[in-house]
């Protein structure tokens, strides 16, 4: 099969990027807006870029109206985003985040979710997720016009957290411990599998 984007609507592009590009980290994104209401929910077009300066990216699209998601609206405000990752076990709350509530509306407190005040930036981070990266921003490039076109928002790490719960006795990340939640196409979701090793060659 062979697929020629200029003959797919960009909704049914999106489709086969999502089923195809897995499984995708989570970055449950919590900012605030320029009177402080804080703002989390999640994008999993979501990707480290390099380590110096210390960079991600995630790509909040274009709501179906051609309007900035909140999460951008409020990036493009105040400079600053948190990016927490997401357990297994916060997988049911982090899904209700992505309603969409109205613009000022903190789904921290629609749905009784714990926050604990950052280090270095304003928006709040999720008490309980295993990692979070408080962010300044760096740039947003903006692709496409319209409906779901996209959005690249990239942050500089400022401060990382890293739960102590998920670290083994050599001081490193233990998977099984953190239990990321992947995201894949439709409704679906999953954990780690079976770990294999790859040594890399010289
Ligand atoms: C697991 C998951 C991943 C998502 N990834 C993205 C994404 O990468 N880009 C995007 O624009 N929306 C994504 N969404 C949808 C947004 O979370 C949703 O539009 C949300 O309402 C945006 O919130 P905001 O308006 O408060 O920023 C995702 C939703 C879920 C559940």
């Amino acid at each position: 099969m062979e697929l020629n984007p200029e003959n797919l609507k960009p909704r049914e592009m999106y489709q086969w990027m999502v089923q195809t590009i897995l499984p995708r980290p989570i970055a449950w994104v919590s900012t605030v807006n320029a009177a402080g209401a804080t703002n989390l929910a999640p994008f999993s077009f979501f990707a480290g870029v390099c380590a110096r300066p210390p960079t991600l990216m995630f790509g909040p699209a274009n709501d179906r109206f051609g309007q900035p998601k909140d999460t951008l609206r409020n990036v493009k405000a105040t400079g600053e985003f948190v990016v927490n990752l997401v357990s297994e076990s916060l997988g049911e709350l982090m899904n209700a985040t992505s309603a969409t509530l109205p613009y000022g509306e903190s789904e921290f407190e629609r749905f009784g979710i714990a926050s604990t005040p950052s280090v270095v930036v304003r928006p709040p981070r999720v008490a309980a997720s295993p990692v979070a990266f408080e962010c300044r921003l760096d740039r947003i490039i903006r692709f496409g016009e319209g409906p779901i076109a996209g959005n690249a928002v990239f942050g500089t790490i400022v401060r990382m957290h890293v739960r102590d719960e998920i670290l083994n006795a050599e001081g490193q990340v233990d998977v099984r411990s953190f239990a990321p939640l992947a995201r894949l196409g439709g409704d679906l979701y999953a954990s780690l599998g079976e770990l294999i090793r790859l040594s890399r060659p010289e």
